[in-house]
């Protein structure tokens, strides 16, 4: 069952969302050479707490950081760590806020210094794979309307979309019904309904799809050392078309 959310829970989930929000436009600032992607998640972690909010990812299924930071050809979930930040390397930071019971969910892929040719197009192709799937949310249609979209613009690109992770419904939990897959049929999966919540998020590489996981059992990469990028946002599906909660356009400051 997907959950459908009250409108009372609307208003909770605007809440984390637009903190969420806010603390990836926070951080912005402070991607730059030589900052360590655990500078970056201490300022995160610091941020969320005094909005009264938790960092979701810290201890969940025993994840050691507050946010996750992936350079380069890492796919998602990088940890935290004494890793510096050179110029050309794109970043994505990966924020998830618990406030008030609920979770908010959004990245972006950002480039460090002097973006080299690779990095701006991957950057570009992912952004547009995210702006096309949100397009492709509207009421009476299919989750499967997203993935096809997403994974053929990702195609048209010459890029590739990472199949083993996808969106996921969010709410009190941090992943709930539906999954929310960045390729597949249009027509196809559960229909899209006025009140559900999920993210999209596709991760979307230079070369090939394949990934596998770095020793610490948490980082994601490609298998081919391709650039990879990634954007997210949390979603309503609202009686008309959608609303994207982590939109920082909503921020209104
Ligand atoms: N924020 C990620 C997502 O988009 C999940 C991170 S889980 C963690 O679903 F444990 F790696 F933090
Ligand atoms: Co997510
Ligand atoms: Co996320």
């Amino acid at each position: 069952m997907i959950p459908i959310k009250t409108p009372q829970e609307i208003e909770s989930m605007r809440a984390t969302c637009r903190l969420a929000a806010r603390t990836l436009r926070m951080i912005e600032a402070h991607i730059r050479v030589g900052v360590t992607t655990l500078a970056l998640n201490d300022l995160c972690h610091d941020f969320i707490l005094a909005h009264g909010a938790l960092p979701s990812p810290l201890n969940y299924k025993g994840f050691p950081k507050s946010i996750c930071t992936s350079v380069n050809h890492q796919v998602c979930h990088g940890i935290p760590g004494d890793r510096v930040l050179r110029d050309g390397d794109i970043i994505n930071i990966d924020i998830t806020t618990h406030l008030d019971g609920f979770h908010g969910d959004t990245s972006r892929t950002f480039i460090v210094g002097m973006p080299g040719p690779k990095a701006e197009k991957i950057v570009a192709v992912a952004r547009e794979c995210l702006a096309v799937g949100i397009e492709a949310v509207v009421p009476g249609g299919y989750v499967g309307d997203i993935g096809a979209v997403v994974e053929a613009h990702a195609l048209k690109n010459r890029c590739s979309v990472v199949r083993e992770y996808c969106g996921h419904g969010i709410g009190r939990q941090f992943h709930e019904e539906p999954a929310v897959l960045h390729y597949g049929l249009p027509g196809t999966g559960p229909e899209l309904r006025p009140g559900m919540i999920f993210t999209i998020e596709p991760m979307i590489n230079l070369g090939k799809a394949a990934i596998r996981h770095l020793p610490d059992r948490w980082t994601v990469v490609t298998r081919d050392h391709s650039l990879s990028a990634q954007f997210e946002h949390t979603i309503l599906v609202t009686d008309t078309g959608r609303e994207v909660l982590t939109a920082p356009e909503l921020l209104g400051d």
